[in-house]
């Protein structure tokens, strides 16, 4: 086993090697990432946790190659990464869709953006809001439907580009419960049917453990990884887990336990 597999056992897609960012805050350099050595396997669905400002995004935009690294290696398939690439599907918070497209033309711009033919484009969009479970809905626009059914569609155009990873950054947090939990289930759906590997953003304890493989809790000043769980909660979850099970409760017990040294003002997770 090496050093940076932190528990993965599967072949590994992503490796993040000795990553740390600095950047320039007034004058002076702040440290918002250090060391992160992280492996995620194929087909692996991690969560990132931890709370506000540990670099969660910051982790996740290296990754993406919105920004640099200031030291340190991404690995994707065994190749060092540099900027972003339609094989790094990205899904933030806020969506970020076209409001004078309509629903299926917003999942089609990654492929219109590689020349992909106009049938052949249809046909992968159809085929991907299906996977999100939004089939019929492919000719309204954007403003006629619910804010859950805009992020499928957000999730739908980055799942078009047939990405080697789907990056999500608190792709729910915007969302009322009800709808927040239908999307967890959502996303489980979409998971398990494509197999792709997801790293995902959070600061919402039960949503890292109703979601995830393992979670790598973050430590806030500098921004770090403190530790990775793997999580061995039987799925598929949507079917068979209720959120008050014994074993879903020593997980939130142990993530809570981790960060006992912050206030809980300093904590602001979801728990
Ligand atoms: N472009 C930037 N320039 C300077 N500092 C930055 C920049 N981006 C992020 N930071 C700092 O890096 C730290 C980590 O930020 P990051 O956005 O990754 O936090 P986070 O864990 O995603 O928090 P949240 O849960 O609030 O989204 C913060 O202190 C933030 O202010
Ligand atoms: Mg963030």
């Amino acid at each position: 086993m090496n050093m940076t597999n932190n528990g993965n056992s599967r072949k590994p897609l992503l490796e993040l090697q000795g990553v740390s960012k600095v950047f320039n805050k007034e004058g002076k350099d702040f440290l918002a990432l250090e060391n992160v050595e992280l492996s995620v396997g194929e087909g692996e669905f991690v969560c990132i946790l931890g709370p506000t400002g540990c670099g969660k995004s910051v982790t996740l935009q290296i990754v993406a190659g919105l920004i640099e690294q200031t030291s340190g290696s991404v690995i994707l398939d065994g190749t060092e990464e540099h900027g972003p690439g339609p094989h790094k599907g990205m899904v933030f918070q806020e969506y970020a869709l076209l409001p004078w497209r309509n629903v299926i033309e917003n999942v089609e711009i990654g492929l219109e953006l590689k020349h992909v033919p106009g049938n052949e484009r249809h046909r992968i969009a159809k085929e991907q809001l299906a996977t999100v479970g939004l089939s019929g809905v492919e000719h309204q626009r954007v403003h006629e439907i619910s804010v859950g059914m805009r992020q499928r569609v957000a999730i739908a155009r980055a799942l078009a580009n047939s990405p080697r990873i789907l990056l999500m950054d608190e792709p729910f947090e915007a969302l009322d419960a009800l709808t927040k939990e239908e999307m967890q289930i959502q996303i489980l759906k979409v998971w398990e049917a494509t197999r792709t590997t997801i790293l995902f953003v959070t600061h919402d304890v039960d949503e890292a453990i109703f979601l995830s493989d393992r979670i790598c809790v973050m430590d806030i000043n500098p921004g770090r990884l403190k530790k990775v769980l793997v999580n061995h909660l039987p799925r598929p979850r949507h079917e068979c887990m209720s959120r008050t099970d014994r074993e879903f409760n020593e997980m939130r017990d142990e993530i809570i336990g981790l960060y006992s040294s912050l206030k809980d003002e300093e904590l602001d997770l979801i728990i």
